[in-house]
Order: structure tokens, then C-alpha cells, then sequence
């Protein structure tokens, strides 16, 4: 199974998805620092999986933070700032200060002498439960979706490179394959870092499952042939009423899904799902580097100097989704009902 991570004698292995698919590189993470800047550089990328290695960040940081020889009040504020510094990297994905503000718990109701223990079991059991999410997501997505073989299109990469392992949209995905029910996945290319061709067309493509990598151009094409059955991505954040903010991208695939009777579904964890954030509008949206547009990796397509909008998320309506796919169940409109009580229970 792909795993974008895993801990070997007390590091974090991080796959660099940066080189992927020419490379296999594993990046090394000692400290939160290092944790920092594979997030930040989307070395490793995917709410799911930059809060797991938040989470591993914020256990390494305590456990150098437990060896230094000070009080214990001033311990308690560096490792605030630790996650301070974790959350900063990138602001879209929820799972970053959710995943943060977990182990800050754990570390509150622990004396600092324990630290390095306790918190190294807690971010060992985000990365374990993640993995089991994506696994109910999967079985849960089999109800959520239309009956029968389907032709599935998404966007982005919400698999395993973006999760602990086996991914939400592509957990669905692959779960609709465990039970003989996918003819085929569409991957959006996804301009401009096109995680959907470097990642996700590695991903299923390496597994043997049947995927046909297009243009993000086409999509509105495919469903004006009635070529897709449904639509499932990913999210970085859902807000209280539904609205989703997920890859720049996905909210013109909803209206498109939406024009054409396609069913759209957004596969995600709870811990993606902000309930503090009341609608998109108060979804702050990450702007990148304008080069990720000017360029293909180092390649220039365009003129060196000329202005680029860069905004690495769109948000989606609540209105345009059929329905949210958990590990808890499958929430359905109206969101703002249905999501507070799931996340109730
Ligand atoms: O900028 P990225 O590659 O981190 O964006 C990733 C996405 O938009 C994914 O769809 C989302 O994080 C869900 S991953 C399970």
C-alpha cells in the first residue's frame, strides 16, 4: 500500500511528492522544523496527511522541548509556538490546527516529563485513525453513490499520497473497485502543480485500476456525452453550512455536475469539517508562488513577468454537493442540520 510517511527509528520518512512520478525520493524529518518545511514546501500535501505530519511535528518539538533544562511554563509556551509555526505553513487545510490543537491537549493534561512519550502515541494514533477514516469513507461512499458500475471523475489527489494511506475520494474510489463496481476513474490534470496527473494517475495507475488522465478542460465535455456517473473530490475545509473549499477547480466541476444531472460528492474526515467557520466566506484561501502558472516545473509557458492570479482553493456551495461522505455516515442537505448533529454524536 502507498504510504506517504511512515516513522523509522524515532524520524519521519516523508515521500517527496514533489519528484513524483520520475522519483522515489524519502525525505527525512527530525524535528518540527523539518515538519514545517516539508508542509510548507508541499513536499507532502493533502489535509489529511500535512495534519498527520503536523502532528508528528508537535511530538517531536515536545520531546526536544522535555529534554531542556527549564521551567515548565516556559516549555508549555514553546511548544504553543511550535504549533503556532506548524499552523502558519499553509492556511486552507483545517487538519493543521485541528491536528495541533489535539496534541496541545494532550500535552496540557501531561507533565512535561512524559511528553515525549505520550505525544509520540498521540500523533502515532491520528496517523492510525486516519487510516481507518478513509477505510469507513470507503465503505460508506458504496451507499452514498448512484447503484451499479460507474465512471467516476475527480480532481486533485485525495488518495493515499494525501491521507495515513488509501485516501477519501480515492478511498471511495478504490472501494467501488473492491466490489467489481468501477469501469473507470477520469483524473483532472489539476493546474497548475497537477497533483491529479503527477499523483493520482501514479497512484491508481500503479495499482492497476482503470484511469484516464484528462485535461481539467475536458470535464465539461465528458459529462455533456453522460460519460460520468458521478463526481468525488476531496476538501480542505467544510464549513458548518456545507460549503467546501477543496483544489482550485472543483467548484467549476460542481456547477458543470450540476448543469448535466451528475451527482458530486466530497469525501472527507471529520477532522476536515469546521464547524467554528459558518460559511466558505470565512474560509481563508492560500495564494501561491505565481510562478506554479508562469512555469511547468522549470519550464517557462508564459512571459516571464506577466501578472498571474494564483489561488490555490475555490469553494464549493453546499448546494451543489449531493452529499458529504464521513467515516461517521453520509450527511446530506441541509448541511447546516445534518452536520451539526453528526458531529454530535
Ligand atoms: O494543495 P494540495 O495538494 O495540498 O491540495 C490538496 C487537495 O485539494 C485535496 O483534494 C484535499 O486536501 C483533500 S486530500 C484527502
Amino acid at each position: 500500500m502507498i504510504r506517504p510517511f511512515f516513522l523509522e527509528n524515532g524520524e519521519l520518512l516523508v515521500l517527496d511528492q514533489r519528484l513524483l512520478p520520475r522519483e522515489e525520493r524519502w525525505l527525512c524529518v527530525r524535528d518540527c522544523e523539518g515538519a514545517a518545511d516539508v508542509i510548507t514546501t508541499m513536499a507532502v500535501r493533502g489535509a489529511p496527511a500535512i495534519g498527520c505530519v503536523a502532528a508528528w511535528g508537535m511530538a517531536f518539538a515536545a520531546r526536544d522541548l522535555a529534554a531542556v533544562n527549564s521551567g515548565d511554563d516556559v516549555r508549555r509556551e514553546a511548544l504553543r509556538e511550535a504549533g503556532r509555526r506548524l499552523v502558519a505553513t499553509r492556511p486552507t487545510a483545517v487538519n493543521l490546527p485541528w491536528a495541533v490543537t489535539r496534541m496541545l491537549g494532550v500535552a496540557d493534561a501531561t507533565p512535561t516529563g512524559e511528553w515525549t512519550e505520550r505525544l509520540s502515541r498521540e500523533a502515532a494514533a491520528i496517523v492510525v485513525e486516519d487510516l481507518s477514516f478513509c477505510r469507513a469513507i470507503g465503505r460508506h461512499g458504496l451507499e452514498a453513490l448512484p447503484p451499479g458500475r460507474l465512471t467516476v471523475l475527480t480532481h486533485c489527489n485525495a488518495g493515499a499520497l494525501a491521507t495515513a494511506g488509501y485516501g477519501t475520494a480515492l478511498g471511495v474510489i478504490r472501494a467501488l473497485a473492491g466490489e467489481g463496481r468501477l469501469a473507470r476513474v477520469y483524473a483532472d490534470d489539476t493546474r497548475p502543480r497537477q497533483q491529479g496527473a503527477r499523483l493520482t494517475a501514479w497512484e491508481l495507475h500503479r495499482e492497476g485500476l482503470p484511469v484516464t488522465l484528462i485535461a481539467d478542460t475536458v470535464a465539461g465535455m465528458l459529462m455533456q456525452r453522460r460519460a460520468i456517473d458521478a463526481v468525488v473530490t476531496g476538501a480542505d475545509r467544510v464549513a458548518a453550512n456545507g460549503d467546501s473549499a477543496n483544489k482550485i477547480g472543483t467548484y467549476q466541476l460542481a456547477v458543470l455536475a450540476a448543469h448535466h444531472g451528475v451527482p458530486f460528492f466530497i469525501a472527507a474526515p471529520t477532522s476536515t469539517i469546521d464547524m467554528a467557520c459558518g460559511t466558505g466566506d470565512d474560509i481563508v484561501i492560500e495564494e501561491r508562488d505565481p510562478d506554479e502558472v508562469r512555469r511547468i516545473d522549470d519550464v517557462l509557458v508564459a512571459p516571464a513577468d506577466v501578472d498571474v492570479f494564483n489561488p490555490a482553493f475555490d469553494v464549493t456551495p453546499g448546494s451543489l454537493i449531493t452529499a458529504i461522505i464521513t467515516e461517521r455516515g453520509v450527511v446530506r442537505p441541509s448541511y447546516r442540520e445534518s452536520l451539526a448533529s453528526m458531529m454530535q454524536k
